[in-house]
């Protein structure tokens, strides 16, 4: 849970993405900073700025010359020295290193790769609602959402799916619980690289064919990946896909329970599914990224200093009234929709195929069991703080009340 620093009293010159207020309903904050000043600041975490119109956003994903991905994790603490890779490549590297570390996974998350894992993804869906059949109320997030994504990434990673649980903690440790004391934080990490070293070892001793294989035998320019960048990558991809596909299939179930007119006419038009999915994913985009200054550099009248935080919230530039049409409606067929869930420039989402195919898949799945669904208790409905927000409480009312 969040929520460790001093309730935000001003959200222009002390925001703070892990207060409470923005979890449950970060929309009116994001219309107010853009009204009044379109980047804002806070001194907490060591210095943090916001940008919030889709230009900025855009401006500064594009700039790897002034702002670094070394961390894209807002906390209190820096990345010790900086290294080529990051800890977490590619997300945590810049050019040149970033080229080529991204490159050799394209292959693993090509449509290619991805398409063969849909009838495995169904499945589990289904045996997931299978199980809840004749509840009155299911929870869309603890009981089907949460499952989905780590149950298909531990089967690419070739990791026991029983360990479900301990990758979510790990998930939570690392993106939710950003406003703990850096200590702990190092402490909680430790525990995730001792599992991926445990795992690590079981490939190097039984090698198979899954991606901790393929990344054990993986070459960047000519050599094997250091144990440290395979180790990384690994966290990397348990982290990247689980809270955030998570949350966007979360999200969007909130949605339709809301809204009977769009969720009717996707049972009744189900070709209609993969515009609706991009228009949820532009209004409820769960993931708002962070950079570091590089060096001090005025950016739009902005004094950044070398070390300063800057976050990316895509999920504010996809709200942008000077980008979209409409930008604070849920347009369920909008056709032209060039939306920033996925993020933009050199560090765009490498899941996206995998993404889009479990939150497809979990709607098609979601919507055969139960065309007919509401809120069972709107107050009861709990999201997740910091960088990655979606519902981790949502109950449904199942049926026509
Ligand atoms: C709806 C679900 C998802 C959303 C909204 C999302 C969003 C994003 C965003 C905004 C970025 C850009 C980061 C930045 O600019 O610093 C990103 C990068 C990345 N994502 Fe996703 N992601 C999702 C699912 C996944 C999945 C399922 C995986 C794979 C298991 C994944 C793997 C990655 C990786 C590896 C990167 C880093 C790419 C690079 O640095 O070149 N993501 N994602």
């Amino acid at each position: 849970m969040t929520g460790h620093h001093p309730p935000v009293t001003d959200w222009a010159t002390d925001f703070d993405h892990a207060d409470p207020v923005w979890a449950a309903n970060p929309f009116p904050i994001w219309d107010d900073l853009r009204r009044r000043c379109p980047i804002a600041h806070s001194d907490r975490y060591g210095g943090v700025w916001l940008p919030i119109r889709h230009e900025d956003v855009a401006a500064i994903a594009y700039d790897t010359d002034h702002f670094t991905s070394q961390s894209v994790i807002v906390t209190e603490g820096r990345p010790l020295a900086p290294a080529p890779q990051g800890i977490a490549p590619p997300i945590s590297s810049d050019p040149p290193f970033h080229h080529e570390a991204r490159r050799l996974l394209l292959p693993a998350f090509s449509p290619k790769a991805i398409g063969p894992l849909e009838p495995f993804t169904r499945s589990y869906c289904n045996e997931l609602l299978d199980a809840v059949a004749g509840e009155p109320v299911v929870d869309a997030a603890e009981q089907y959402a949460q499952h989905i994504p780590v149950r298909i990434i531990a089967h690419m990673l070739g990791f026991p799916p029983e360990d479900a649980d301990e990758f979510r903690e790990f998930v939570h440790d690392a993106l939710e619980s950003v406003d703990l004391p850096v200590e702990t934080r190092i402490e909680n990490f430790a525990k995730l690289d001792g599992y991926l070293r445990a795992q690590v070892e079981d490939h190097l001793a039984n090698p198979r064919n899954d991606l901790t294989t393929f990344l054990l035998n993986a070459e960047m320019n000519g050599e094997p990946l250091t144990p440290e960048h395979v180790g990384g990558t690994i966290a990397l991809l348990l982290i990247a896909g689980i809270d955030t596909t998570w949350s966007a299939i979360g999200a969007s179930i909130w949605h339709l329970a809301q809204h009977p007119e769009d969720r009717r006419r996707l049972v009744a038009e189900p070709d209609l599914m993969p515009l609706a999915i991009e228009e949820l994913l532009r209004a409820y985009a769960p993931v708002t990224m962070a950079r570091l200054v590089k060096e001090d550099f005025e950016f739009n009248g902005c004094p950044m200093k070398k070390n300063e935080w800057v976050l990316l919230p895509f999920p504010a530039a996809n709200r942008d009234p000077e980008f979209f049409d409409r930008a604070d409606e849920v347009v369920i067929d909008r056709a032209e929709n060039r939306h920033a869930a996925f993020g933009l420039g050199i560090h765009r989402c490498l899941g996206s195929n995998l993404a889009r195919m479990e939150l497809r898949v979990a709607l098609e799945v979601w919507l055969e069991h139960f065309p007919e669904f509401s809120l069972a208790d709107p107050a009861a409905v709990r999201w997740s703080g910091g960088q990655v927000r979606g519902p981790r409480t949502l109950p449904i009312q199942i049926g026509i009340p």
